[in-house]
Protein backbone atom coordinates (compact mmCIF):
# COMPACT_ATOMS: atom_id res chain seq x y z
CA UNK A 1 0.00 0.00 0.00
CA UNK A 2 1.09 3.73 -1.14
CA UNK A 3 0.64 5.53 2.19
CA UNK A 4 -0.03 9.55 1.92
CA UNK A 5 3.25 11.13 2.19
CA UNK A 6 3.69 15.10 3.25
CA UNK A 7 6.67 16.32 2.06
CA UNK A 8 8.53 17.12 5.48
CA UNK A 9 8.41 14.70 8.25
CA UNK A 10 9.47 16.04 11.85
CA UNK A 11 12.67 13.91 12.62
CA UNK A 12 12.22 12.48 16.18
CA UNK A 13 9.85 15.06 16.47
CA UNK A 14 11.45 18.86 16.16
CA UNK A 15 14.48 17.60 17.23
CA UNK A 16 16.25 21.06 16.29
CA UNK A 17 13.45 22.80 18.65
CA UNK A 18 13.09 20.16 21.77
CA UNK A 19 14.74 17.56 23.22
CA UNK A 20 14.03 14.16 20.36
CA UNK A 21 11.70 11.55 20.75
CA UNK A 22 10.13 13.66 23.73
CA UNK A 23 6.39 14.57 24.04
CA UNK A 24 7.46 18.17 24.12
CA UNK A 25 9.67 17.09 20.38
CA UNK A 26 6.13 16.54 18.64
CA UNK A 27 4.04 18.83 20.38
CA UNK A 28 6.43 21.31 19.39
CA UNK A 29 6.46 19.45 15.40
CA UNK A 30 2.63 20.35 15.27
CA UNK A 31 3.00 23.56 16.53
CA UNK A 32 5.27 24.30 13.65
CA UNK A 33 3.06 22.69 11.21
CA UNK A 34 3.74 19.51 10.18
CA UNK A 35 1.67 16.63 9.60
CA UNK A 36 3.80 13.09 9.97
CA UNK A 37 6.74 12.54 12.59
CA UNK A 38 9.27 9.92 12.84
CA UNK A 39 10.16 8.47 15.94
CA UNK A 40 12.11 5.31 16.78
CA UNK A 41 11.41 2.37 19.03
CA UNK A 42 13.14 -0.13 21.27
CA UNK A 43 12.41 -2.29 24.15
CA UNK A 44 13.38 -2.22 28.03
CA UNK A 45 14.83 -5.18 29.38
CA UNK A 46 11.38 -5.94 30.07
CA UNK A 47 10.09 -5.83 26.55
CA UNK A 48 8.21 -2.30 27.35
CA UNK A 49 8.37 -0.24 23.50
CA UNK A 50 9.76 2.99 24.46
CA UNK A 51 10.77 6.17 21.91
CA UNK A 52 14.92 6.82 22.05
CA UNK A 53 16.96 6.61 19.83
CA UNK A 54 20.27 5.40 20.91
CA UNK A 55 20.90 1.69 22.37
CA UNK A 56 22.58 3.45 25.54
CA UNK A 57 20.77 5.99 27.68
CA UNK A 58 24.09 8.46 27.73
CA UNK A 59 23.90 10.83 25.12
CA UNK A 60 19.96 12.33 25.94
CA UNK A 61 19.94 11.54 29.47
CA UNK A 62 20.81 11.77 32.52
CA UNK A 63 21.14 8.02 32.65
CA UNK A 64 23.59 5.45 31.03
CA UNK A 65 24.33 2.13 29.93
CA UNK A 66 22.44 0.43 27.30
CA UNK A 67 18.43 0.36 27.16
CA UNK A 68 18.02 -2.91 26.85
CA UNK A 69 19.84 -3.71 30.37
CA UNK A 70 16.95 -1.08 32.08
CA UNK A 71 13.45 -2.08 33.01
CA UNK A 72 11.01 0.69 32.34
CA UNK A 73 10.28 1.77 35.97
CA UNK A 74 14.08 2.54 35.91
CA UNK A 75 14.07 4.46 32.32
CA UNK A 76 11.20 6.09 33.24
CA UNK A 77 12.94 8.00 36.29
CA UNK A 78 15.75 9.61 34.25
CA UNK A 79 15.44 13.32 32.34
CA UNK A 80 15.29 13.18 28.85
CA UNK A 81 15.02 17.01 28.47
CA UNK A 82 18.10 18.67 30.27
CA UNK A 83 20.45 17.87 28.55
CA UNK A 84 18.75 19.39 25.55
CA UNK A 85 18.03 22.62 27.28
CA UNK A 86 17.31 23.00 31.12
CA UNK A 87 13.52 24.71 30.23
CA UNK A 88 12.90 20.78 28.85
CA UNK A 89 13.73 19.14 32.44
CA UNK A 90 11.49 17.01 33.59
CA UNK A 91 10.67 15.48 29.98
CA UNK A 92 10.50 11.58 29.86
CA UNK A 93 11.24 9.13 27.56
CA UNK A 94 7.86 8.22 26.85
CA UNK A 95 6.41 4.99 25.22
CA UNK A 96 5.37 4.47 22.40
CA UNK A 97 1.49 4.16 23.55
CA UNK A 98 1.82 7.72 25.06
CA UNK A 99 3.80 8.94 21.72
CA UNK A 100 1.02 7.56 19.22
CA UNK A 101 -2.02 8.91 21.87
CA UNK A 102 -0.52 12.70 21.53
CA UNK A 103 -0.35 11.80 17.91
CA UNK A 104 -3.66 11.11 17.78
CA UNK A 105 -4.56 14.06 20.02
CA UNK A 106 -2.68 16.27 17.43
CA UNK A 107 -3.79 14.90 14.99
CA UNK A 108 -0.28 13.52 13.86
CA UNK A 109 0.76 10.99 10.84
CA UNK A 110 3.74 8.82 12.25
CA UNK A 111 6.19 6.83 11.02
CA UNK A 112 7.15 3.93 13.81
CA UNK A 113 10.86 3.18 13.51
CA UNK A 114 11.63 -0.20 14.62
CA UNK A 115 15.08 0.29 15.71
CA UNK A 116 15.77 -2.80 17.68
CA UNK A 117 18.95 -2.93 20.40
CA UNK A 118 21.22 -5.88 18.75
CA UNK A 119 19.57 -9.51 18.63
CA UNK A 120 16.45 -8.31 19.58
CA UNK A 121 14.94 -7.37 15.65
CA UNK A 122 12.22 -9.34 15.53
CA UNK A 123 11.19 -9.11 19.16
CA UNK A 124 11.21 -5.54 18.91
CA UNK A 125 8.91 -5.32 15.95
CA UNK A 126 6.69 -7.35 17.75
CA UNK A 127 6.14 -6.31 21.05
CA UNK A 128 6.05 -2.90 19.28
CA UNK A 129 3.45 -3.42 16.37
CA UNK A 130 0.89 -5.14 18.62
CA UNK A 131 1.17 -2.40 20.79
CA UNK A 132 0.45 0.29 17.91
CA UNK A 133 -2.39 -2.13 16.32
CA UNK A 134 -4.35 -2.24 19.67
CA UNK A 135 -4.08 1.67 19.80
CA UNK A 136 -4.46 2.96 16.44
CA UNK A 137 -8.06 3.46 15.09
CA UNK A 138 -8.66 1.74 11.64
CA UNK A 139 -10.37 5.25 10.40
CA UNK A 140 -6.81 6.88 10.79
CA UNK A 141 -4.14 6.90 8.15
CA UNK A 142 -2.08 4.08 8.66
CA UNK A 143 1.66 4.34 10.25
CA UNK A 144 4.21 3.92 8.32
CA UNK A 145 6.73 1.16 10.14
CA UNK A 146 10.36 1.02 8.83
CA UNK A 147 13.55 -0.06 9.61
CA UNK A 148 17.12 -0.70 8.99
CA UNK A 149 16.68 -4.30 10.13
CA UNK A 150 14.99 -6.50 7.57
CA UNK A 151 14.29 -9.23 10.23
CA UNK A 152 12.35 -6.53 11.79
CA UNK A 153 10.56 -5.44 8.68
CA UNK A 154 9.87 -9.26 7.51
CA UNK A 155 8.16 -9.66 11.41
CA UNK A 156 5.82 -5.87 10.38
CA UNK A 157 4.64 -7.60 7.41
CA UNK A 158 3.79 -10.52 8.97
CA UNK A 159 1.62 -9.26 12.15
CA UNK A 160 0.87 -5.53 10.33
CA UNK A 161 0.38 -6.71 6.42
CA UNK A 162 -1.72 -3.59 5.94
CA UNK A 163 0.46 -0.88 7.00
CA UNK A 164 2.95 0.25 4.68
CA UNK A 165 6.58 -0.63 5.75
CA UNK A 166 9.44 1.54 5.22
CA UNK A 167 12.80 0.09 3.78
CA UNK A 168 15.67 2.42 5.28
CA UNK A 169 19.15 2.45 3.77
CA UNK A 170 22.67 3.61 5.01
CA UNK A 171 25.15 1.93 3.29
CA UNK A 172 23.19 0.30 0.68
CA UNK A 173 23.62 -3.53 0.20
CA UNK A 174 24.01 -5.10 -3.75
CA UNK A 175 21.22 -6.63 -2.80
CA UNK A 176 19.06 -3.69 -1.71
CA UNK A 177 16.04 -4.13 -4.22
CA UNK A 178 15.74 -7.87 -3.71
CA UNK A 179 15.93 -6.44 0.35
CA UNK A 180 12.84 -4.70 -1.07
CA UNK A 181 10.70 -7.20 -2.78
CA UNK A 182 11.22 -8.91 0.40
CA UNK A 183 9.66 -6.65 2.73
CA UNK A 184 7.34 -5.39 0.59
CA UNK A 185 8.53 -1.80 1.51
CA UNK A 186 6.29 0.92 0.16
CA UNK A 187 8.82 3.50 0.25
CA UNK A 188 12.22 3.21 0.44
CA UNK A 189 13.97 5.77 2.90
CA UNK A 190 17.63 6.65 2.08
CA UNK A 191 20.73 8.73 3.43
CA UNK A 192 20.72 12.29 1.69
CA UNK A 193 24.20 11.70 2.29
CA UNK A 194 24.81 8.93 0.88
CA UNK A 195 22.75 8.54 -2.65
CA UNK A 196 23.32 10.12 -5.63
CA UNK A 197 21.04 11.55 -8.71
CA UNK A 198 21.35 7.96 -9.96
CA UNK A 199 21.00 5.91 -7.41
CA UNK A 200 18.02 7.81 -6.43
CA UNK A 201 16.34 7.90 -10.08
CA UNK A 202 17.26 3.71 -9.73
CA UNK A 203 15.18 3.49 -6.39
CA UNK A 204 12.43 5.86 -7.59
CA UNK A 205 12.80 3.04 -10.91
CA UNK A 206 11.18 0.33 -8.66
CA UNK A 207 7.86 2.14 -8.24
CA UNK A 208 8.27 3.20 -4.80
CA UNK A 209 8.30 6.56 -3.17
CA UNK A 210 11.90 8.00 -2.01
CA UNK A 211 12.29 9.80 1.21
CA UNK A 212 15.76 10.96 2.50
CA UNK A 213 16.99 11.40 6.28
CA UNK A 214 18.24 13.96 7.67
CA UNK A 215 17.47 17.27 5.53
CA UNK A 216 18.04 20.20 7.60
CA UNK A 217 18.38 22.85 5.14
CA UNK A 218 15.82 24.17 2.59
CA UNK A 219 17.75 24.68 -0.47
CA UNK A 220 18.95 20.75 0.11
CA UNK A 221 16.03 19.92 0.49
CA UNK A 222 14.66 21.61 -2.86
CA UNK A 223 17.47 19.84 -4.83
CA UNK A 224 16.23 16.81 -3.12
CA UNK A 225 12.49 17.46 -4.17
CA UNK A 226 13.96 18.04 -8.10
CA UNK A 227 15.40 14.64 -8.23
CA UNK A 228 12.08 13.34 -7.36
CA UNK A 229 12.75 12.22 -3.82
CA UNK A 230 9.01 12.45 -2.13
CA UNK A 231 9.24 13.38 1.24
CA UNK A 232 12.44 14.78 3.78
CA UNK A 233 12.76 13.95 7.50
CA UNK A 234 14.06 17.38 9.26
CA UNK A 235 15.05 17.75 12.46
CA UNK A 236 14.07 21.39 11.79
CA UNK A 237 11.17 20.97 9.41
CA UNK A 238 10.19 24.72 9.77
CA UNK A 239 12.80 25.36 7.39
CA UNK A 240 11.82 23.33 4.69
CA UNK A 241 7.85 23.84 5.12
CA UNK A 242 8.88 27.34 4.64
CA UNK A 243 9.86 26.47 0.93
O1 LIG B 1 13.81 7.24 9.67
C1 LIG B 1 14.71 8.20 9.22
C2 LIG B 1 15.89 8.33 10.16
O2 LIG B 1 15.40 8.53 11.45
C3 LIG B 1 16.80 7.14 10.13
O3 LIG B 1 17.97 7.33 10.84
O4 LIG B 1 19.41 7.11 12.80
O5 LIG B 1 17.97 9.11 12.57
O6 LIG B 1 16.98 6.90 13.11
P1 LIG B 1 18.08 7.62 12.39
MG1 LIG C 1 14.87 7.33 13.13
Amino acid sequence: MTPTLPRVIGHRGAAAHAPENTLASFRKAAQLGVQMVEFDVKLTRNRVPVVIHDDTLDRTTDGSGPVANSDFAAVRMLDAGRKFAPEFRGERIPTLDEVLTLALELNLAVNIEIKPCPGREVETAEVALAAALKLWPADRPAPLVSSFAIESLLKAREIAPDWPRGYLIWERPAVWAANADAVGAATINISHEKETAETIAEYRATGRPVLAYTVNEAERAKQLFDLGVAGVFSDAPDRILAL
